[in-house]
């Protein structure tokens, strides 16, 4: 079966500025939080391999563009490091950075690639997590100035503003999880840390329509839907509560202009509600985004609680439900991730129903495989997998779109082998594989399927 997707839809794959740009402690750029955390625990990175080098895109960018042109993109989504535009933190302009992505966008539209440009990658320029992070309201206007700089400087230029990739995991892995820095492990100050996102969220999209900038804004969100074990009421429950904390703690306000009701009773219940002040909530209101960025790669099955809280543990959203298992499930061994296709559907329906149906594109959603080199035929990796994973949630898309859901387009996670955070490179994703001893690039097998992908707009199968 033909699988043919909308003109003009968006071919393509992202990236983040902390992932792949590497020089780390060149070009002027002041430190983050990955650059210090990595500093003083080097254990808590795969192989040791922190944020310095990485892809090393900042100084490959003008042919990295053109491997962008060869495997078909039409679009593509990467940051702008803040700690590379403001080493500081907010006061002092880097010219090296502003040069740099001038370049980088010029590059990008002389090759006929559309730029989406993201603001914030779990990336916090370490002088403002000294001041407190995102759990400071200082930093929240800081962030608003930083977007306006942007707005105004690169505004010409880009037509697809992100203020956010995935808020939601700082908040889990830096304030729940022990995952990214600051290792806090407080469920209070991670109510907090969400609501100054989203307060900052707002606070950037307000500034973009106060700006010259053209074109559109909004956030992208990794929605993992909540599949509940039953239809038991505990099941049931244990679904909601995990939706709410997960999903609809940054889909609603984004979306809607307003928080679910029953999330705020859950929070206040159990006194997590976070500080808020006077023209907060209708900041949020009114600054609703055009745009929404869905990143799918799994579902979050739960069931309710099999045993009472341990009373001595620190509160975690585990409080509410246990994890659960589906028998017979496909898995991804090298990530832990289920693969569950039908998820990215359920994903663009539910925001075709409860949402306006609202423009959506998937702005993320891939898969990442240890020792590929073991696929290398010929001298590329032969990633038949990669090519099918993308193919089954194809199929998917295409019968949303076919029912009615605004899906504008399809972005792999990612162009070239980044660095996955703590994974660093243990799992590679990239269309192109990255050797990391020579920074040699070769297009996979997936790079050149990608590419007629593209340029068929569709595939047979
Ligand atoms: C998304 C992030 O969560 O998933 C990316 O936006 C990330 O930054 C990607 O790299 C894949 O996850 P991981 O942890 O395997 O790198």
């Amino acid at each position: 079966m033909k699988h043919q997707f909308p003109e003009g839809f968006w071919w393509g794959s992202a990236a983040s500025a902390t992932q792949f740009e590497g020089a780390a402690s060149e070009g002027g750029k002041g430190p983050n939080i990955w650059d210090h955390w990595f500093s003083q625990q080097p254990n808590r990175f795969f192989n040791g391999v922190g944020p310095e080098v990485t892809s090393d895109f900042y100084h490959r960018m003008e042919t990295d563009i053109e491997l962008m042109q060869a495997t078909g993109h039409n679009s593509f989504r990467t940051s702008i490091s803040w700690s590379r535009l403001f080493p500081d933190g907010g006061n002092e302009v880097n010219p090296e950075a502003v040069d740099f992505y001038h370049k980088m966008l010029d590059k990008l539209d002389a090759a006929g690639i559309e730029p989406f440009i993201n603001l914030y990658h779990f990336d916090m320029p370490m002088a403002l997590q000294e001041q407190g992070g995102w759990e400071s309201r200082e930093v929240v206007k800081q962030f608003s100035r930083y977007a306006r700089f942007c707005f105004e400087e690169f505004g010409s230029k880009v037509n697809h503003w992100f203020t956010f990739n995935e808020p939601v995991v700082p908040v889990e892995m830096g304030y729940l999880y022990d995952a990214h820095y600051p290792n806090v492990v407080d469920f209070k100050r991670a109510v907090q840390v969400g609501f100054h996102t989203m307060l900052a969220h707002a606070g950037a999209v307000s500034e973009f329509r106060a700006s010259e900038a053209q074109g559109k804004i909004g956030i992208i969100l990794n929605l993992t839907p909540s599949y509940p074990r039953s239809q038991h009421p505990a099941d049931l429950r244990a679904a909601e509560v995990a939706d709410l904390l997960f999903n609809r703690s940054f889909l609603d306000p984004a979306v809607k202009g307003e928080y679910p009701q029953a999330l705020v009773e859950l929070l206040r219940e159990h006194e997590l509600l976070p500080e808020c002040q006077g023209d907060d909530l209708s900041l949020i209101a009114c600054q609703r985004i055009d745009l929404l960025g869905v990143n799918y790669y799994f579902p979050r099955r739960v069931k309710a609680r099999e045993s009472l809280p341990n009373p001595e543990a620190p509160m975690l959203p585990e409080f509410f439900f246990d994890h659960y298992e589906m028998p017979g499930r496909k898995i991804n061994p090298h990530r832990g991730w289920e693969i569950y296709e039908k998820g990215i559907y359920d994903c663009l329906v539910n925001i075709r129903d409860n949402y306006g149906n609202i423009d959506t594109y998937i702005s993320e959603n891939g898969m990442g495989v240890e020792n590929e080199e073991r696929f290398i035929r010929d001298g590329e990796v032969d990633d038949q997998y990669r090519i099918d994973f993308i193919k089954d949630h194809l199929r998917w898309v295409h019968r949303a779109i076919d029912e009615g859901c605004h899906c504008r387009g399809y972005h792999l996670w990612t162009f070239i082998d980044n660095w996955s955070w703590c994974n660093a490179y243990k799992n590679r994703y990239g269309l192109v594989r990255l050797d990391l001893k020579t920074q040699q690039r070769t297009i996979k097998q997936s790079g050149h399927w990608f590419r007629e992908l593209a340029l068929n707009n569709g595939f047979d199968g």
